[in-house]
């Protein structure tokens, strides 16, 4: 199914660009170095990295490689991406503007397309993982990082009608908070979109990431409304959705839950 958020996510992240310039979970967040160590990067790489944003990822890859493009839709995350290559005199890091569904490259451009915590505001993950197939060489690798929805082995009761049902409680709650969310599948989709698109998964990996419930909503501008139904949500929403979010208060009564992440790395057929 292909949705056209492209409006949507240019206004929510043009808006927020400088936030996500500084962000802990973007700037710093655990899945940084972690991806880059099982990416294992090459000094003859060229590498893409797909909805960059402030351009975290793609300046924790530069370092290590030939040349990195940090490419988005949202112009003014561009500016942020390139400020920050500036900063760190990082003279192999580019920014290009690029919807990830469609990317402005030739094929078979690229040694890695790298993307993290973004795939789940595009308007097609077949499409994006098809042109991350496309632009990449033969025996290039992907790398992706992103949200994910509950599955059975962090919901072993849940029936297969619960996972469904968490599956669109927990979107609908991510697409309240930001209307530009689009869809964040359960880890074994990614697993099967890339595998029909003749990618071999050489390394999986998950975690959960602690979650501060008043900086995640001032990031994307939330309404008083919005948060409050938000906050409701994590006290009294679905039984399983809240299982999943794991809500706590710490010493000083500041709400906090837990997202998952995915890490998968995945090798183009030769
Ligand atoms: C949370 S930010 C990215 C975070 C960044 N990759 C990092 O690791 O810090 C999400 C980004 O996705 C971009 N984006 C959303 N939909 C897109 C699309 N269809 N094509 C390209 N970029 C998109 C937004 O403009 C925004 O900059």
């Amino acid at each position: 199914m292909t949705r056209d958020t492209s409006a949507i996510v240019r206004s929510q992240f043009g808006a927020a660009a400088a936030d996500y310039a500084t962000s802990e979970v973007h700037a710093k967040g655990e899945s940084l170095a972690r991806i880059v160590e099982l990416a294992a990067p090459q000094t003859t790489w060229h590498v893409l990295d797909v909805a960059t944003g402030a351009g975290h990822m793609a300046a924790a890859f530069a370092p290590h490689v030939a040349s990195v493009v940090a490419s988005d839709i949202t112009a003014e995350m561009l500016t942020e991406a390139g400020k920050l290559a500036a900063s760190r005199n990082l003279l192999n890091m580019t920014t290009a503007a690029a919807e990830a569904g469609s990317l402005p490259f030739a094929d078979e451009t690229f040694d890695l397309v790298c993307c993290r915590l973004a795939a789940h505001h595009f308007p097609s993950l077949e499409r994006f993982v098809s042109e991350a197939e496309r632009v990449l060489k033969k025996r290039g690798r992907f790398a992706l990082v992103d949200n994910v929805a509950p599955d059975r082995e962090l919901l072993p009761d849940a029936s297969n009608e619960d996972l469904e049902d968490v599956l669109v409680a927990y979107n609908a709650f991510e697409k309240l908070r930001d209307p530009s969310h689009g869809f964040a599948p359960p880890p074994e989709t990614w697993v099967h979109l890339l595998e029909q698109q003749n990618f071999s998964i050489v390394a999986r990996e998950q975690f959960g990431k602690e979650i501060d419930f008043a900086s995640w909503v001032s990031r994307m501008r939330c309404a008083p409304e919005v948060i409050a139904v938000l906050e409701t949500t994590l006290s009294d929403g679905p039984p399983q959705l809240r299982e999943f979010l794991a809500p706590r208060r710490d010493n000083d009564g500041a709400l906090h839950f837990t997202l998952q992440e995915l890490l998968l790395v995945a090798d183009k057929a030769a």
